[in-house]
């Protein structure tokens, strides 16, 4: 059977750089905060209407395509993995296919929704595509706006702090090279405590999961019903992200080896036979963490997250571009990626380089 292979990475981020001194000069923080409490130094922010996520998306598209030795044209499946589209709908996939030039080929166009597991997710599913023999050129990308959707005044700094801007692409193709590609991945979810990590409004719940119409502004007539903004909503802090940062810690430092774990054992390796691990850049300090109970040596663990802060579904892409850029992949390597994140949705993918 055909294995996945990733032919082709490409990273685009925004050219505005965004310090913490900055973020000093609008909410009530710190660079020494930041720094300790997440690794963060600085994030890039798009320079509002001038780009998007799926604008983004495109242009690292365009280099991971270019890396792979294909055209545009040569993709067969498009998957989006992004909680800050364009659109409440339609999804990032059409759009990103329409800058492309590529609408003409009528490929599916796939949007994954879970968030900084995102890429993680999309790429079990083109797996299973590739291992099959339905696509031949998977374009897989992650790509996150959330400048665009933070609260920088000091109510938002637990959140906003810790967020860029930011797109990673990779081309799959399948290889019978013997013993190379994606050997395993592993996806989990566990809906339990949805909301610890959550942008509920605007939304179409009407209230219904906390019971709490007040609290929304959402009106009991049912005139109102299908009312997707509300004035409470935007005069509140409701539109913004919600985390409740201790409790995902908590479940991200044991997530995280929990399934690295899982990866290693279905494939009989063990952490000593790993080039290198990407985790998602949640947070310096969840990756420091999670190396310390796996016994990982530096060198196996790849953080750029004190450039990018965290990208969510972009940022495993984005950081296994820059490890490829800085020589820290070679052919025959062992990589293990991992994601933590909203949901709460974790995964793992094992690949021979
Ligand atoms: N600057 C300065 N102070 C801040 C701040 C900021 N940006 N954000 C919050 N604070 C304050 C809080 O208001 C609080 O003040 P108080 O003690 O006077 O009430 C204090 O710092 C401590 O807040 P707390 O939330 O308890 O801090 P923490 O040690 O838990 O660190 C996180 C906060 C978010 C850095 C941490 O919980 C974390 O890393 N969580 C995981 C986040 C993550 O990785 N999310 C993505 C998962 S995919």
């Amino acid at each position: 059977m055909n294995r996945t292979k990733i032919a082709g990475v490409g990273k685009y981020v925004p050219d505005w750089t965004i310090t913490n001194f900055d973020l000093e000069k609008v909410m009530e923080t710190s660079d020494a905060w930041i720094q300790e409490r997440s690794g963060i130094v600085e994030r890039h922010y798009i320079r509002p209407g001038e780009e998007t996520s799926s604008v983004m998306g495109a242009k690292a598209s365009k280099i991971a395509i270019e890396k792979a030795g294909i055209e545009p044209k040569d993709i067969d499946f498009i998957i989006f993995a992004t909680l800050s589209p364009d659109y409440y709908f339609p999804g990032n996939g059409v759009l990103l296919q329409r800058h492309l030039g590529i609408t003409g080929t009528e490929i599916p166009a796939l949007d994954v929704r879970n968030q900084c597991s995102g890429f993680i997710y999309g790429l079990e599913v083109a797996d299973q595509f590739i291992k099959t023999g339905k696509y031949k050129n998977i374009l897989l990308v992650g790509a996150e706006y959330h400048s665009g959707g933070l609260d920088f005044t000091t109510r938002g700094r637990g959140v906003s702090v810790l967020f860029g801007d930011g797109a990673g692409a990779v081309v799959l193709q399948p290889t019978t090279e013997e013993g190379k590609g994606v050997l395993t991945t592993h996806i989990h979810s566990d809906g339990t405590s949805a909301e610890l990590l959550a942008n509920t409004s605007p939304a179409m719940h009407g209230g219904y999961y906390d019971e709490d119409k007040e609290k929304y502004g959402f009106s009991d007539d049912s005139e109102y019903r299908y009312v997707v903004m509300t004035q409470k909503m935007l005069e509140s802090d409701l539109l913004y992200p919600f985390m409740d940062g201790q409790e995902v810690f908590k479940t991200a430092v044991r997530k995280f080896p929990e399934v690295i774990i899982e990866a290693l054992k279905s494939t009989g390796y063990s952490t000593n036979d790993l080039k290198l691990v990407i985790p998602h850049q949640a947070n310096l300090r969840i990756s420091q963490f999670v190396q310390k109970l796996l016994r990982l040596r530096d060198d196996q663990m790849f953080n750029n997250i004190q450039k990018y802060g965290n990208t969510t579904a972009a940022s495993i892409p984005i950081a296994l571009s820059e490890a490829l850029d800085e020589g820290k992949l070679q052919d025959g390597d062992l990589l293990m990626l991992a994601a933590f994140g909203s949901g709460f949705t974790w995964g793992s993918a094992l690949i021979r380089w």
